[in-house]
């Protein structure tokens, strides 16, 4: 089979993953309303293009948090890499550092931070989960400054799991072998038994559901890393996260596996962008699947996008080249929209290019 889209990538993994592994990674929350939304609110988007406009030399590079990336485009927190792949994070590091983009790594990888920086060039942010035991956090926080993480990415539309019944049936939990190994060193590195989901139940039981905008001036009192909130989903919580002086915030409901039947990602943006009104940085993530999504988000305000699933396909269907693969597909796809939308930069991506 022909790789040409994210989707045959898709394909491939669903082949080549166990159907624990393939419905943990794909499955959003109840009945997957928001999971399918994200992507369909992309196809109800209309784009204007104009023409003769010299598109022979685009740029594609852009800056979030003043870091260069080589496209709007960055990898998405996502837990457990090495249910796909035996080098786990390490293969999409390696992957995005190749690709001059940068990878957010979940709190809950299989990967340490310090074996996932290493294999990386500075390229690094670091998503993190809170824990009731503050301790357990703090330490963390302190790790990952001390591995050369370059930013903080809060996660704060989880206070618990959203219910994914797939992995309740499943009764999902890591394969032998595997851990939480950021947790290692503070007995946190296993999976839940008391509940169906092994996942779900990691969540009642480690992290703090009090978390509250207070605590976004704890955590600025302990790190100098930029903070970026992450699962932003109305105008009125974009303009607190500005207030309690997150540096940055990503419109997200966690690719639709927390509250099922909220709006997508993408109706959301608009509001927030003008809320924002340009005081941080936006990105987005949910959805995206082709190179015109990424350019959409642009012209509604995003500084960038953030991809997940995508790169779990990648990364199962054939390792750090599978996740190269996909990030081409990406730069590509979007390289050619701007190109036939007849704009030559990134930085020349406006509403101007939505029909209305
Ligand atoms: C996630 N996501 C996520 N987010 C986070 O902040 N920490 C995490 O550990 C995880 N883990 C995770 C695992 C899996 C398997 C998925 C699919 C997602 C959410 C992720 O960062 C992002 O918001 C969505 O994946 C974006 O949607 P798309 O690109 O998958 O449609
Ligand atoms: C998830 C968690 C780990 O979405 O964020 O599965």
């Amino acid at each position: 089979m022909t790789l040409l889209t994210v989707s045959d990538f898709e394909k491939l993994a669903k082949e080549k993953l166990t159907q624990a592994a393939y419905d943990y990674y794909s499955s959003g929350a109840n009945e997957e309303i928001t999971l399918r939304e994200n992507c369909d609110a992309y196809k109800r988007i209309f784009l204007k293009y104009r023409v003769l406009s010299d598109v022979s030399k685009r740029q594609l590079s852009t800056e979030v948090l003043s870091q260069k990336i080589s496209m709007p485009l960055m990898i998405a927190p996502t837990a457990f890499h090495k249910m796909a792949n035996e080098f786990g994070e390490v293969a999409v590091a390696k992957a995005a550092t190749k690709a001059g983009t940068i990878m957010i790594l979940s709190t809950l990888s299989n990967s340490s931070v310090e074996e996932v920086t290493a294999a990386s060039e500075g390229n690094i942010w670091f998503q993190l989960y809170v824990f009731k035991d503050r301790e357990v956090t703090i330490n963390l926080i302190k790790r990952v400054e001390n591995a050369g993480c370059k930013a903080l990415v809060l996660t704060v539309d989880a206070p618990l799991l959203g219910l994914r019944e797939r992995d309740v049936r499943n009764k999902f939990t890591l394969p032998e072998g595997f851990t939480v190994k950021n947790l290692e060193p503070y007995y946190k590195e296993k999976l839940s038994v008391k509940t169906d989901s092994g996942i779900a139940g990691y969540f009642s039981e480690n992290l703090d559901p009090s978390l509250n905008w207070k605590d976004i001036e704890w955590l600025k009192s302990n790190t100098n890393l930029p903070i970026v909130i992450k699962g932003i989903g109305c105008k009125e919580d974009a303009l607190l996260a500005v207030q309690y002086g997150a540096d940055a915030i990503v419109v997200s409901n966690h690719g639709g596996r927390q509250l099922d039947t909220c709006r997508a990602t993408i109706d959301v943006l608009p509001e927030v962008a003008d809320a924002v009104s340009g005081k941080i940085e936006i990105l987005l993530d949910g959805g995206i699947r082709r190179g015109t999504d990424i350019l959409k988000a642009l012209a509604f305000g995003a500084k960038a996008v953030l991809t997940g699933r995508p790169v779990l396909w990648g990364l199962a269907a054939d390792g750090e080249k599978g996740v190269s693969s996909v990030l081409d597909i990406f730069r590509n796809e979007f390289d050619l929209a701007m190109t036939l939308c007849g704009c030559d930069s990134v930085n020349k991506i406006s509403k101007d290019m939505i029909a209305k």
